[in-house]
């Protein structure tokens, strides 16, 4: 079957966000930001840059702030016109996806990731599609997403970026059992959500960036909810093996899990360090740091 070219993308932000609590009580967790800018518009930056064009937001209770971050704000655009911020006015407006390209979807209870990329069904369609995490943020040049894409464009499959961990780490992602291996693209033979790590078919991880066939919904639709109630997305894809090729791509880039303290905190110093505004003084001020600790 030949597939029209990934166009959308999919951000699952429903999520409760619990690691990040306090911040996280009244605030999204995709919100916090990293360097100049929420975790959200890191991953639609990414997304764009890769040429997606419409990008589906899965939204919970009290997640309006995405929604208002990618939407004109008139009035804060209107004052910075009014006192000559150009600069500024530039930097509230650019980032705003045209028209129409935006699309916000409900998942009303937290049932998980594969709930939450279900409830985008309608709005993704019959194409294959990405499907963005955005506590993973990747730092490169070349976007992770586009990388993914290239290969499905290969393969007419399902992609999903992977990167070798510890095997004490296997226990805390989906990990592939894997086939055959040319270095970066790496044939899925099965899918094991969050294995013990003694008995992890293998140490490549699955992190959040994927490329997905529509099939993936039917899969999804049989709904078997894990003992917690949750509909995982890794049971559903493992579920796609047979239908259609399926790879692992080792991505060229740096993964920081903004969904943990030490891995956001490693992403803005990252950020940071390479900023041409700040990334100088920071470097001292972390030098400074470090030789007081010793
Ligand atoms: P996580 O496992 O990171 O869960 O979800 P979480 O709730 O965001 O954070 P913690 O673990 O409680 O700190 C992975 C991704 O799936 C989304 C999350 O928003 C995140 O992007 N998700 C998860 C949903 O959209 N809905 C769900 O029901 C569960």
């Amino acid at each position: 079957m030949t597939y029209p070219r990934v166009r959308k993308a999919v951000f699952p932000v429903a999520g409760l966000g619990t690691r990040f609590l306090p911040a996280t009580k009244a605030m999204a967790k995709e919100m916090l930001t990293v360097l100049d800018r929420p975790l959200i518009q890191h991953a639609v930056d990414e997304a764009a840059r890769a040429g997606i064009e419409q990008f589906i937001f899965v939204n919970g209770r009290g997640k309006h702030a995405i929604d208002d971050h990618f939407d004109l704000a008139f009035e804060l655009d209107r004052t910075l016109e009014l006192r000559g911020k150009t600069v500024e006015l530039g930097r509230s407006r650019d980032m705003v996806p045209a028209p129409g390209n935006v699309i916000s979807v409900r998942q009303q209870q937290p049932l998980g990731l594969g709930h939450a990329v279900w409830c985008a069904r309608r709005a993704v369609g019959g194409e294959p599609f990405a499907v963005f995490l955005p506590d993973d943020l990747v730092l490169g040049d070349d976007p992770c997403i586009g990388q993914l894409i290239r290969l499905h464009e290969r393969t007419g499959g399902n992609v999903v970026a992977v990167q070798d961990v510890p095997r004490e780490h296997a226990g805390r992602y989906g990990v592939i059992d894997a086939g055959e291996d040319d270095g970066r693209a790496v044939e899925v033979r099965g899918l094991v959500e969050k294995p013990e790590p003694a008995v992890s078919p293998s140490t490549l991880a699955i992190i959040g960036r994927y490329v997905l066939l529509p099939e993936i919904f039917e899969r999804l639709e049989e709904r078997r909810p894990t003992a917690a109630g949750e509909i995982q997305l890794t049971d559903a894809m493992a579920r796609m093996i047979d239908h259609a090729p399926f790879h692992g791509l080792r991505f060229t880039g740096t993964r920081f899990d903004c969904g943990t303290k030490l891995g956001f905190l490693q992403a803005n110093l990252a950020y940071g360090l390479r900023d041409p505004d700040v990334g100088a003084d920071l470097a001292v001020f972390a030098g400074n740091e470090l030789r007081d600790r010793d």
